[in-house]
């Protein structure tokens, strides 16, 4: 893990200024920012860990919990609430035992909510790891959810052979 996160930081030149980007490559790494390596980034670049934390919890975009393999965001802005990104968001929640801000316990998906994708003529909105699926129904969420979980068994059969 030091040894990964040091090659982001020479990555950078060691650039206090570029903290953001070095948190970026950090979690495109780890998927979320461990605190070992959040520890060391303070450490090298002299920066307090409070500033990096005050930066991680800024932007959503950074996590401190480890996360899921798949990213499943539902929007809960007005236009996807309306059209019923609530009872989408309730089936995921049902399907995966989990609610939002959470990560199932055999970490393959993580739930979040935004409030506006931009994209609200497709509402209601979710996307799974950087995929969009406009205007979701209770059904449509089950056949996508479905879809993941099987590739995923898949992928343990392929593993046991
Ligand atoms: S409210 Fe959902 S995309 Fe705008």
């Amino acid at each position: 893990m030091e040894k990964k996160v040091d090659s982001i930081l020479k990555k950078y030149n060691y650039d206090p200024n570029s903290i953001i980007q070095i948190l970026d490559g950090i979690q495109d790494e780890f998927n979320y920012l461990p605190r070992e390596t959040v520890e060391q980034v303070s450490t090298v670049l002299k920066i307090p860990l409070s500033k990096i934390y005050s930066i991680a919890t800024f932007y959503s975009v950074f996590s401190l919990e480890p996360r899921g393999k798949h990213m499943i965001t539902v929007c809960k802005g007005t236009a996807c609430f309306v059209k019923g990104s609530s009872d989408v968001l309730k089936r995921i929640e049902d399907r995966l035992g989990i609610t939002a801000g959470h990560t199932t316990e055999d970490k393959l998906f993580t739930l979040e909510t935004v409030n506006c994708l931009g994209a609200c003529a497709l509402a209601p909105i979710v996307v799974v790891d950087g995929q969009y699926y406009g205007k979701t129904t209770v059904q449509k969420v089950d056949a996508i959810l479905d879809e993941y979980q099987k590739s995923e068994e898949r992928l343990v059969e392929q593993v046991q052979e």
